[in-house]
């Protein structure tokens, strides 16, 4: 079966069409043969109905009290389509306009009174211009630079992410070491306003990943995290888009390298190896393969030292160290 089943799209494209002259309904005399010009029928036990020309009901002397206009919803409704009825019968009844709805192969088509022909139609284009204007939603996850006015949200987000540890898998008691964390990060001389990134969907912030200023060796590195990505939507690839968009703006802002401690799952597949496979020592040897690098574009090789985060992350080293994400 064709024909279109979506509501809104069949509201803004119904194009109401008043036809010629007026239709009548009559219950057709029993055993009289059936004449042209019937419009539709439907069979009931007590008898059949017709719907047919007002002249044509005339010319057979036939009974009828309803005269009605014919307005038909030029748009191919598909026959099990839900509510394009229900929606055109509630706009006419608001507007006091009774109405009887006959639906055919592709259109719907509504029988009103005569008087109130030219009022439904209005009513009706009113109701088809009011969906016209309201477009599906486009849904869209955009990466962007972290503003002020995102800090709350941020750090919403944050607290959320972390409220089972990473580390251990339970739940943390009170605020995660992350919230503070990142809260002197963006308070801190090693914030890097380009290289805060947030992931909005629909409005709506669900991811972060931060990267500031670090060294190793004397050369000027990124430290990357935290990263969080909103409980509900993890596992959707919005952490992998931060991560690449990191990667891309790191590389853009001549960066070197970035590490992180993090999941030996996880962070290889973005290129991510054992940092002292590079010559980055962790600050906590413990740490072991979990402090990771990656080399960048204008990675220079033959750095040999231990990486050094920016300060506000002297308070988390320790307890980092106690596990391994
Ligand atoms: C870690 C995090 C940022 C990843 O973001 P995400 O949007 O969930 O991840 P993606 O959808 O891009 O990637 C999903 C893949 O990564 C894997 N993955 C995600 N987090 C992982 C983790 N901590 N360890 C191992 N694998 C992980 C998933 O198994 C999945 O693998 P698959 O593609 O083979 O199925 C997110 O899960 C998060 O916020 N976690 C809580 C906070 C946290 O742990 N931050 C990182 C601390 S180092």
């Amino acid at each position: 079966m064709t024909g279109e089943k979506n509501l809104q799209t069949l509201l803004a494209a119904m194009h109401p069409v008043l036809r010629d002259g007026e239709y009548v309904y009559v219950l057709w005399p029993h055993g009289k043969p059936l004449v042209p010009g019937i419009e539709a029928a439907v069979r009931e036990a007590e008898g059949l109905t017709v719907v047919l020309p007002r002249a044509e009901a005339d010319a057979h002397g036939l009974k009828y009290d309803f005269v009605a206009a014919w307005i038909t919803l030029e748009v191919h409704s598909a026959l099990e389509a839900v509510g394009l009825t229900a929606a055109v019968s509630r706009a006419l009844t608001d507007a006091r306009i009774s109405c009887n709805v006959l639906a055919g192969f592709h259109h719907d088509h509504l029988l009103v009174p005569v008087a109130d022909a030219a009022r439904a139609l209005e009513v009706l284009a009113e109701l088809s211009a009011a969906h016209a204007a309201e477009p599906e939603p486009v849904r869209e996850l955009r990466l962007r630079s972290e503003k002020p006015e995102d800090r709350d949200a941020v750090i919403a987000l944050t607290a959320e992410a972390f409220s089972v540890s990473p580390v251990t898998g339970l739940p943390v008691e009170g605020e995660p070491v992350e919230v503070d964390l990142l809260r002197r990060l963006f308070a801190s001389d090693a914030y890097l306003p380009e290289l805060s990134v947030v992931a909005e969907l629909d409005g709506e912030i669900v991811g972060h990943v931060i990267c500031s200023r670090a060294r190793a060796d004397g050369i000027e590195l990124l430290g990357l995290g935290p990263i969080s990505v909103t409980p509900r939507l993890q596992r959707h690839g919005i952490g992998s888009a931060l991560m690449h968009e990191t990667v891309v703006r790191a590389n853009a802002a001549g960066e070197r390298g970035i590490a992180l401690l993090g999941s030996t799952e996880y962070y290889p597949r973005f290129g991510f190896v054992p940092a002292s496979s590079m010559g980055i020592e962790a600050p906590d040897k413990s740490w072991g393969d979990h402090f990771q690098f990656l080399p960048l574009a204008l990675w220079p090789g033959g750095v040999h030292g231990t990486f050094q985060y920016a300060e506000p992350f002297a308070a988390v080293e320790t307890n980092a160290g106690s596990g391994k994400r």
